[in-house]
């Protein structure tokens, strides 16, 4: 589903007089559909990076990124036309970020809605009631449904972001530490999801600091500098 190859990236900072930082350098891993793969390493190793070149956000200095795509076949996300990149990101590749980017007066049950209406062409009643359900197994009081997210606590708002990014099920999904002011028992819920979505194919790469999720729901490590160890998931 997805084969990086020597992957590397650098910044050129102009206003340090074009200091070059080299965020990684020479990052290679395969995964077969319906892996998953998590990240680690030390603050700054650019694990983030990684996860921004994949999404394309940031273009790779060195490398390919295969991506076997459902609509172009095997695709190099390093070097694949704009055009191509926005239409995986439309229909098959998600990226969440540990931060919820809140729409301004939309309500919480709507941003978790939206993917199934725009990329699944749901209708919005059954998209609706999908989004409750999946709210509701977070923990999210129903009260908040129609509440806008920008008045939501940290924890709340990141389980709004997780439901919206598993509520579709993306061929590939980045996910660069969106757990990480949960407390134990959405964990374990958000732990559950990630199953569910793994065991219904959606290849996964992700950043975490709780152990719990890195044992139990990925099936490789990536440690930035070592490289890869493959070990079973629970
Ligand atoms: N847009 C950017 N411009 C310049 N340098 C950047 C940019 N993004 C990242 N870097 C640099 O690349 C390196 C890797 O950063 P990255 O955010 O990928 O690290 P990380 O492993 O995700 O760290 P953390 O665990 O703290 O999130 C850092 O030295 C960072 O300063
Ligand atoms: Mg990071």
């Amino acid at each position: 589903m997805l084969r990086v190859e020597n992957l590397s990236k650098t910044f050129n900072i102009h206003i340090l007089d074009n200091k070059v930082i080299n965020a990684f350098c020479d990052v290679s891993f395969h995964l077969k559909r319906g892996e998953f793969l998590g990240l680690s390493g030390p603050s700054g190793s650019g694990k983030s990076t990684i996860l921004k070149c994949i999404y394309r956000a940031y273009l790779s200095s060195g490398g390919n990124i295969w991506f076997d795509s459902a609509e172009y076949g095997k695709l190099n996300i390093a070097t694949a036309p704009n055009h191509a990149i926005l239409n995986i990101r439309r229909r098959e590749v998600g990226y969440v970020s540990q931060f919820l980017k809140v729409i301004p007066r939309v309500p919480a049950i709507d941003i978790v809605a939206e993917p199934l209406v725009t990329k699944s062409r749901l209708s919005l009643d059954k998209a609706r009631t999908r989004a409750g359900e999946l709210l509701e197994r977070l923990d999210i009081p129903p009260y908040l449904f129609d509440a806008y997210p920008c008045s939501f606590s940290g924890g709340e708002q990141q389980r709004v972001n997780i439901a919206r990014a598993v509520i579709w099920t993306p061929r590939l999904l980045l996910l660069d530490e969106p757990t990480a002011s949960l407390d134990k028992d959405s964990i374990a819920v958000v732990t559950d999801l990630l199953k569910e979505l793994k065991y219904e194919g959606t290849t996964m790469i992700g950043i975490f600091h709780d152990r719990i999720i890195i044992d139990s729901v990925t099936d490789k490590k990536y440690e930035m500098n070592q490289g890869v160890t493959v070990h079973a998931a629970q």
